[in-house]
């Protein structure tokens, strides 16, 4: 969603504005535009569409300015065009500012200005912000820190916001509340942008803002204070990775490079986890919870995390007699769950900056129960707002298609589920196990050499309107996975059904030619998705069919064989053969696989 850069001190600023704001092109947008300002006047310049309209809109322009802000506008209030689009001024045009999030009372707030005289260009919410501002600053008659101070309470919702005063030629006042704002630092100045790949080619000295946090960057200098005007201390940090991390690095997408680096991810995630015969969470030792109460687990996510989860939900309810459940965050919060200390609520999220996701967590600390985040980003809102915080270590993934997240989510919710059981009734993990987690890497290299076949049986999907998938137990949440990868990416309608519930209504859909992607990786229950596939065929369709190698079928035309593993990890091996299928799909239909139409990497709104 949104994306903000921002840079004061000695170089010019619209190139790190500019190259900025393409690396946060994956966080998904439709009109961008910059503010760059000196203290004759605001330079302001906005374009609907992509970044590169407002790069040609730039070009051959010079702008020696030291100081501005940039934007990409992930439309929510108002449609996509130059008018809506940031950044927004007050009517002097002294006063600019960005903003990523949502500010939900904005219309009474509208109502207050209007009244107050002040006249709206956008449909946008966060124009009131602007003129809230100007109000304090020119009728009030306060600086802008205390304007800000004086402001920002009162707006409900979520913000992530830079402004800059043409009083203040050199100085972004940036101010954070439950959308993400990184901060960074070198000898030349100072900067700040949504995401840390935008930081990366000018500093590897960050700063994740906190919620409630206003920053002063100035030349030289930032400080970091309270809503309240309290001073905060601040808590640099190496960015965990390095440049090349966000870098496309020689592929044709990020997708297909993070698909690529799926061995990498899941051993640095494993790294520390594993010893001969167990698995180490000793993080669990941090929750104040007596194991032998627990009464309930609540896996919650949105998304690809979502459909890891229903798999590590899947594994905890045929390992222990506990009540297990698992919700899309956006059902959890308002599905009145029963919570308590004697609950507790794993939620999982690569961003860790998903607004449901995050209103799920406030709404499992609010009634006590334990909580326990999966996160990719270190620093993000969620990590700091749960008991404990495991991270997966899959680096930045650009792509708005998950990969790499998702198989980085189900193993260490696979240590993790391992390790709650054993607190519970003792049990030891499975060595069996063990030996295979540690093996995954190797395998999933050995699953990657099935790319080229799957290139070629994607011819099967590009031409196609409906493709369906189906699987039984373990094999339904990464079918699911894999529907929602294919129609992310290639625009195909997929959906994924539990095999023994295609004859309750959707095989009415199977026609001549409708491709089935049947996964059945178990060998107790492969013969019943069988028949289910058999069912389909009788009615004409194609089927690829993704099975395990000790099970023996016979008169199929595609299908790909994959080792057998345990069935709780089996969902790692399946869907690398899946995202490739929707990755040359898309390919083949031309699509823009990093920035597929509509979505968004991370939805800061609800
Ligand atoms: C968006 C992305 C998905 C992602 C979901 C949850 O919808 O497009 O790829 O799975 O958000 O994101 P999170 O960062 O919480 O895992």
């Amino acid at each position: 969603m949104c994306g903000i850069t921002g840079y004061t001190g000695k170089m010019e600023a619209l190139p790190f504005i500019m190259q900025g704001l393409e690396k946060l092109e994956y966080r998904g947008y439709d009109s961008a535009g910059v503010t760059l300002v000196d203290d004759k006047k605001m330079f302001i310049c906005k374009e609907s569409g992509r970044l590169s309209a407002l790069s040609t809109k730039l070009s051959g322009q010079h702008h020696p300015q030291t100081c501005g802000v940039g934007h990409t506008r992930w439309a929510t209030h108002g449609i996509p065009s130059q008018l809506n689009s940031h950044p927004h001024s007050n009517q002097a045009k002294t006063i600019c500012l960005v903003h990523n999030g949502i500010i939900e009372n904005y219309l009474s707030l509208k109502q207050e200005l209007l009244k107050k005289d002040y006249h709206f260009r956008s449909q946008t919410d966060t124009e009131i912000i602007v003129h809230l501002l100007d109000d304090q600053y020119y009728h009030e008659g306060l600086n802008m820190f205390d304007a800000l101070k004086k402001v920002l309470p009162r707006l409900s919702g979520s913000f992530a916001l830079c402004i800059v005063t043409k009083d203040e030629p050199d100085t972004i006042y940036v101010a954070k509340k439950e959308s993400p704002m990184i901060l960074g630092r070198n000898s030349s100045g100072c900067f700040c942008a949504s995401d840390a790949p935008a930081l990366l080619p000018y500093t590897k000295k960050i700063m994740p803002l906190k919620d409630n946090e206003i920053a002063i960057l100035r030349k030289d200098s930032i400080e970091v204070f309270g809503f309240d005007g309290s001073e905060k201390t601040q808590e640099w940090i190496d960015a965990p990775y390095d440049i090349k991390a966000a870098q496309r690095d020689g592929y044709d997408s990020f997708m297909l490079k993070e698909i690529y680096e799926q061995p990498r991810a899941i051993k640095e995630t494993l790294r520390g986890r594993l010893t001969e015969d167990d698995v180490v969470v000793d993080e669990l030792d941090e929750l104040d919870l007596d194991w032998k109460d627990l009464k309930r687990v609540y896996f919650v996510a949105c998304g690809t995390a979502y459909h890891a989860c229903l798999s590590a939900a899947m594994q905890m309810q045929h390992l222990t007699s506990l009540n297990v459940y698992c919700f899309p965050a956006s059902e959890f919060r308002y599905g009145e769950p029963y919570l308590d200390k004697k609950c507790l609520c794993i939620f999982v999220s690569q961003s860790g900056e998903t607004a449901d996701t995050i209103a799920a967590v406030k709404l499992a600390v609010q009634a006590k129960a334990r909580t326990i985040g999966i996160v990719n980003v270190l620093g993000s809102s969620m990590s700091r707002m749960t008991d404990i915080c495991l991270y997966t270590c899959a680096g930045p993934e650009i792509s708005v298609a998950s990969t790499k997240a998702y198989t980085t989510q189900l193993v260490l919710l696979n240590c993790l589920v391992l390790a709650i059981c054993k607190r519970i009734d003792g049990s030891k993990a499975d060595r069996k196990m063990i030996a295979e987690l540690k093996n995954l890497p190797d395998l999933i290299r050995d699953v990657l050499k099935y790319d080229e076949q799957i290139k070629k049986l994607a011819k099967l999907l590009s031409d196609k309107n409906d493709v369906y998938f189906i699987g039984r137990q373990h094999d339904y949440p990464v079918a699911l996975e894999g529907s929602l990868k294919l129609k992310e990416i290639s625009y195909i309608h997929a959906d994924a059904y539990y095999a023994g519930e295609l004859k309750h209504g959707p095989i009415a859909l199977i026609e001549k030619d409708t491709v089935v992607i049947a996964v059945a990786t178990e060998a107790k229950i492969a013969a019943k998705t069988i028949s289910n596939i058999q069912e389909t065929l009788a009615r004409g369709s194609k089927v690829i069919l993704l099975t395990s190698d000790q099970i023996e079928t016979e008169g199929f035309e595609h299908v790909i064989r994959l080792k057998t593993i345990s069935q709780a990890l089996m969902p790692v091996e399946i869907i690398i053969i899946l995202q490739l299928f929707a990755y040359h799909t898309a390919v083949m239909k031309g699509c823009d696989i990093d920035k597929p139409r509509n979505l968004a990497k991370s939805v800061t709104v609800e």
